[in-house]
């Protein structure tokens, strides 16, 4: 596994390898097994991958969140040469951005705006931000991002289309712990109580799956943020039957279109984001 840090010396090696296909995995850091799941479909697929790790500043809106997130490089590289990741890149923020470069401004016919984008304004900003310098940097044919975060998701197929890129954006399939929880960096600041506690989310999401065919949508939401907010630790910061391609909400079903059911809630002061795809 090789490490880079500097973008000129990622960029030299990587046209160095032009006529193999690069599969890409951006990435925060504080790993855990749904990155690596991640790493294992770009495996599957081409014959050299790229992981970054880079705290990106301009997608927090939060500052207190950003100086919060955890970090954990030394194990990070451990995981990732334990699953065989090829190339690694560690850069620092001057590696990235210039001196008080913000996020540029994007467009993406409001996608952007519901859901997570309506609880932190500018994120998909600074996520399209960051990711657009890394797949231009990084050119890869495919890149690989969780469906736990399904709006980021389909803003990145989105930004692609709309920069012209010829890469496949995978979505791949959210990693759960034993009790159901969608693994997550975050997921580590929780107290082991409330870890225990939160499988109630995707006990939820479980739970509207198996009825959302056969009872009204606003009932079964009703009934399930209910569900949710028997407990004072846990506040709601939205359910919503959503459709996947637009991500408004619905309360109607047409067999011919994907949806999905997405929740944010915070535990304990925790922000956790889970969804189903129905
Ligand atoms: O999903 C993440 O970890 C981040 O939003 C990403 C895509 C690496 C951009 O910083």
């Amino acid at each position: 596994m090789i490490v880079f840090k500097k973008k000129e010396e990622l960029a030299h090696y990587l046209l160095s390898q032009k006529n193999r296909s690069i599969g890409f995995v951006p990435t925060m850091g504080s790993l855990h097994q749904g990155h690596i799941s991640l790493i294992l479909q770009s495996q599957k697929k081409c014959s050299i991958t790229v992981c970054s790790i880079f705290i990106n500043p301009t997608q927090f809106n939060n500052i207190d969140d950003l100086k919060k997130y955890p970090k954990n490089i030394a194990l990070d590289l451990k995981l990732l040469e334990n699953a065989r990741c090829d190339i690694v890149y560690t850069p620092s923020s001057d590696d990235l951005y210039n001196k008080n470069e913000q996020a540029q401004n994007y467009e993406f016919n409001g996608l952007e705006n519901c859901l997570e984008g309506k609880y932190r304004p500018g994120h998909f900003n600074g996520v399209a931000t960051i990711v657009e310098k890394l797949l231009r940097l990084v050119k890869p044919n495919y890149a690989f991002f969780g469906e736990k975060d399904l709006q980021q998701l389909v803003i990145i197929k989105s930004l692609v289309k709309s920069i012209g890129m010829n890469i496949v954006i995978t979505g791949c399939p959210t990693t759960r712990d034993e009790n159901g929880l969608a693994l997550s960096s975050r997921n580590i600041l929780l107290s082991k109580e409330d870890l225990l506690y939160s499988s109630i989310i995707y006990k939820q999401l479980l739970l509207f799956k198996k009825n959302y065919l056969n009872t009204s949508i606003i009932e079964l939401k009703n009934s399930i943020i209910k569900n949710l907010t028997k407990s004072k630790k846990i506040k709601i910061d939205y359910f919503e039957f959503i459709e996947i391609a637009t991500l408004q909400p619905k309360l109607a079903i047409n067999k011919e279109t994907k949806y999905a059911a997405c929740i944010a809630v915070k535990i304990s002061g925790v922000r956790l984001i889970d969804n189903i795809i129905l």
